[in-house]
């Protein structure tokens, strides 16, 4: 089993640059599908979730390059079937958002149904509903979702009943190819969907309203492929960050715009973080104590859910208690128990953790719940008395890439080990 060993009470220092976003670069990978040809993404992060990615999009047909570790050739030229098979939609729910593009490439698409998975029911009704007015019909058959439109697509106008990103981004990538307008109402706002609606315009769609709550989209005959850079990724650029707060050392993270993280730059400023924003990046330090403060999440411009696991961990140490409610996701807790193990002191309430700061964590042996709570075990141990050993660390390379080099290289005491299973002995 491998497992991450993180010894506490090291000061961190320098520079760590992030890579790309993990949540853009999953769908512009889809996004190759609009577009018969060779498209070349860079900036791509070399995570497990992109692999999985990649491995659907040769399964529809693509044949995909990988150039220096950060650039993809995908050639989608072949692409003859439109079938997401259960085996990878299972291993990554994002494989969903193929859908739009094979609806909007071959007018239907089958896709398996996602399960659920740790942190949610991750439904699909809103992607359903949107595409559905646009004239597809969808057929649940044995675990599958079979999407027709029968009579081509049609633009209109889609009101989401929340702007969900996984919905807005599939409603984008059918509508680009549908006859008309459509018109987008409460539509994510997310960094990753500008990011996407720039590539998609590169390729040749008309798209306006993009990171706005309506989005407009006057569909186009064809697409052509491109070259684009994926957006540096937020998400992984605030875990760092935090990482830098909960030290107090003086850290700098770059390769992301900081205006995408400008909440969690401004709740770390109520918490006693000193955050000096750079053109590439951001700095943090911190000489007085963590403070408490309460946090909810939202839709962007909201405080973003992928950082509530990091922010948690922060509170956690804080002088006095926080209340951090977690409104996107409804099991998106379950770092907390973990946390427990480690000394904190959190009252899991609903979809409110009340957090009572305490002075300082111990190590200890702790799980990864999810790809985000596992990353914030890590940054918990970085300032544990003694050594925290984080098992299930398949969560964490699913979003970040070289987590343990990186952490190494501002001065963490961290390693991968690999250590024996419990043996599976009767007795
Ligand atoms: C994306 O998931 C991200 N994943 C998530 O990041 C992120 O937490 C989430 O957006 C919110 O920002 C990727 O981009 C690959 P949603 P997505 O559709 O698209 C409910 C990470 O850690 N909902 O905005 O699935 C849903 O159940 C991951 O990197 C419906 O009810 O998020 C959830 O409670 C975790 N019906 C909420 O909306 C639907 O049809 C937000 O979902 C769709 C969603």
């Amino acid at each position: 089993m491998e497992i991450i060993r993180v010894e506490g009470g090291h000061a961190l220092g320098g520079t760590v640059e992030v890579a790309g976003a993990k949540n853009s670069a999953l769908k512009l990978m889809a996004a190759t599908l609009l577009a018969p040809g060779v498209t070349t993404l860079t900036n791509v992060p070399n995570i497990s979730d992109v692999h999985i990615m990649g491995k659907v999009l040769k399964r529809l047909g693509s044949t995909i390059e990988v150039v220096d570790e950060h650039t993809l050739i995908i050639d989608t030229s072949n692409v003859s079937t439109w079938e997401a098979p259960y085996e990878l939609v299972a291993k990554m729910r994002a494989s969903t958002a193929v859908m739009g593009p094979l609806i909007g490439r071959f007018g239907k698409a089958v896709i398996a149904m996602p399960g659920g998975c740790n942190i949610g029911a991750r439904k699909m009704d809103l992607h359903i509903l949107g595409l559905e007015a646009l004239g597809v019909q969808f057929e649940n058959d044995h675990g599958y979702l079979h999407a027709e439109a029968p009579d081509g697509l049609k633009g209109t106008t889609v009101s989401l009943a929340f702007p969900s990103v996984g919905a807005t981004e599939n409603l984008i990538m059918a509508a680009v190819r549908a006859r008309g307008t459509t018109v987008i109402d409460n539509a994510a706002r997310e960094p990753e969907i500008v990011d996407l609606v720039r590539m998609l315009n590169e390729m040749g769609a008309r798209i306006t309203g993009g990171g706005t709550p309506v989005i407009e989209i006057e569909g186009v005959e064809e697409l052509h492929p491109v070259q684009h850079r994926v957006v540096g990724d937020r998400i992984e650029a605030g875990t760092f960050l935090v990482a830098g707060a909960l030290t107090g050392d003086e850290l700098e993270v770059t390769g992301f715009a900081p205006i995408h993280l400008a909440m969690v730059l401004k709740k770390l400023e109520l918490m006693g973080v000193q955050v000096e924003q750079t053109a590439t990046g951001a700095i943090v330090r911190r000489t007085g104590k963590i403070l408490p403060t309460d946090i909810q999440t939202l839709p962007f411009p909201g405080f973003p859910t992928d950082m509530q696991a990091q922010v948690l961990t922060l509170a956690a140490l804080a002088q006095g208690s926080s209340v951090i409610t977690e409104n996107i996701f409804e099991n998106r807790f379950m770092l907390a128990s973990e946390l427990m193990r480690m000394g904190a002191d959190i009252r899991i309430e609903g979809h409110h953790a009340l957090v009572r700061g305490v002075d300082g964590f111990s190590g200890a042996q702790v799980a990864s719940p999810d790809l985000r709570g596992g990353a914030a075990l890590v940054l918990a141990g970085l300032v544990a008395d003694g050594v925290t050993d984080v098992s299930a660390i398949h969560h964490i390379d699913r979003g970040y890439e070289n987590f343990v080099e990186k952490l190494r290289g501002i001065g963490a005491h961290v390693e991968r080990l690999t250590v024996p299973d419990d043996d599976d002995s009767d007795f």
